[in-house]
């Protein structure tokens, strides 16, 4: 595991892309997965920058998404779906060959998703980089604590953990979002490379765990330490746990 220390969330977001763009030019027909939440926005709007610009060819790459919520959809602010919909497709000016998107507001197809999720990856991968945030409880999209490390797409409850700080993404609201719905972290760790993201002191905690602690279901990201090819991109403020002599850690 490579742990790479930023000084701030911008050079996080600007070394995410170049990671990424490293990797789609070496593989500009491969399948590539970004997550949701707050933490990805940066390195979001560096792609899209770098893709209007010329300097990043997206018509070749496959997009996957990582989690949704269920009970809301594309139409609705706060929802995953939406989230890579308005930031990351909509702004590209041009798009990528195909692309994965759940719609958690159709309750009634959630398995057909699942395991379409899972046939488009299974046909275009594997997955060439897989960009992950981390939750408060370590998961890594919706593979919450306790989780069975063999699972594929999948649906979850969701922990009391995620359901406390999910209002954040809904202006301050509580809604009754009980569920999930996530590629599963056997699909995670088939990836070529994996990209955990994590900035800002409340990270600091569950960050510092998942890279010295055991490996433990109760700690999905713990999970990495196992992974061939995992690059931790940190800020200051989440590494700030961290054995500044811990192998592997570089400080840019
Ligand atoms: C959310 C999502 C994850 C995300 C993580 C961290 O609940 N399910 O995909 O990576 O928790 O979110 P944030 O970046 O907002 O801290």
């Amino acid at each position: 595991m490579k742990i790479i220390v930023t000084k701030d969330y911008q050079a996080m977001s600007r070394c995410a892309a170049d990671l990424v763009q490293a990797c789609v030019e070496k593989e500009p027909q491969s399948l590539v997965s970004f997550p949701g939440g707050d933490t990805p926005i940066g390195m979001l709007e560096e792609f899209v920058s770098r893709v209007n610009q010329g300097v990043i060819d997206p018509t070749g790459l496959k997009f996957v998404q990582l989690d949704d919520w269920v009970g809301i959809g594309p139409q609705d602010d706060g929802s995953c779906s939406h989230f890579v919909s308005t930031r990351l497709l909509a702004p590209m000016n041009r798009p990528f060959a195909d692309r994965f998107l759940f719609d958690g507001s159709r309750r009634d197809t959630i398995d057909q998703q699942l395991e379409e999720q899972d046939a488009f990856i299974r046909r275009y991968g594997p997955i060439a980089v897989e960009v992950l945030g981390i939750g408060m409880n370590g998961h890594l999209g919706f593979n919450e604590n306790g989780v069975d490390f063999s699972l594929r797409s999948h649906r979850t409850p969701l922990s009391d953990v995620t359901k406390s700080v999910q209002k954040k993404y809904f202006g301050g609201q509580d809604l009754p979002l009980t569920e999930g719905i996530t590629q599963g972290i056997a699909q995670i760790m088939e990836s070529e490379l994996v990209i955990l993201l994590a900035n800002g002191a409340r990270k600091a905690e569950i960050v510092s765990k998942a890279i010295t602690g055991p490996v433990t279901n109760e700690v999905p990201a713990s999970i990495l330490q196992k992974h061939p090819n995992c690059v931790y991109l940190l800020d200051q403020e989440a590494a700030s746990l961290l054995p500044k002599d811990l192998p592997g850690l570089e400080i840019r």
